[in-house]
């Protein structure tokens, strides 16, 4: 795993996916604790990518609670519909928010956090958990985050 000290360039992450995804994969083999793989998970993306906060959030009943994560304390609970973590959960849908100030509701758990990714983790078609990425950077999360964070999200699925 690389020891970025600073944010993965534009061109480098695909690259940084492509290294990182089989990574994932392989760190969850054979472990079938829930909240130890997603521990795992949070760390190896934190390493790669070094992002402000990565984490989980999961399903239950009514509400989004806190799972694993790397970086500084967060909200425990999110209702749906409610912030970005709660829209991607309503949604069902990957959401790229270029800055956290633009989007109606966002909840700033961080006041260092400027822009931000949230991807719905579905097992049979219903959302268990979100992963969210937040940034200190304006704008640092576009498509191709969105499109290999969704490959994660699959790899996530799966230990649900
Ligand atoms: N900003 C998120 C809340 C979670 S924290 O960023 C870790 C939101 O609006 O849902």
């Amino acid at each position: 795993m690389h020891d970025w000290h600073a944010p993965v360039s534009l061109t480098d992450k695909p690259l940084a996916y492509l290294s990182v995804i089989p990574q994932l994969s392989a760190l969850v083999q054979g472990e079938n604790n829930l909240y130890a793989n997603l521990a795992n998970v949070a760390a190896a993306l934190k390493e790669t990518f070094n992002w402000w906060w990565i984490g989980f959030y999961l399903v239950q009943q009514d509400e989004l609670v806190l799972g694993p994560f790397q970086g500084p304390v967060a909200c425990t609970r999110i209702h749906k519909g409610k912030g970005v973590c709660g829209a991607a959960w309503e949604k069902s849908q990957t959401i790229v928010v270029p800055d956290v100030h633009q989007f109606p509701g966002h909840i700033a758990c961080s006041s260092q956090s400027k822009s931000e990714i949230v991807v719905p983790i579905i097992k049979d078609k219903m959302v268990v958990a979100v992963l969210d990425a937040d940034s200190e950077f304006l704008q640092h999360f576009d498509e191709t985050d969105a499109l290999y964070l969704q490959k994660v999200a699959d790899i996530v699925a799966s230990l649900f």
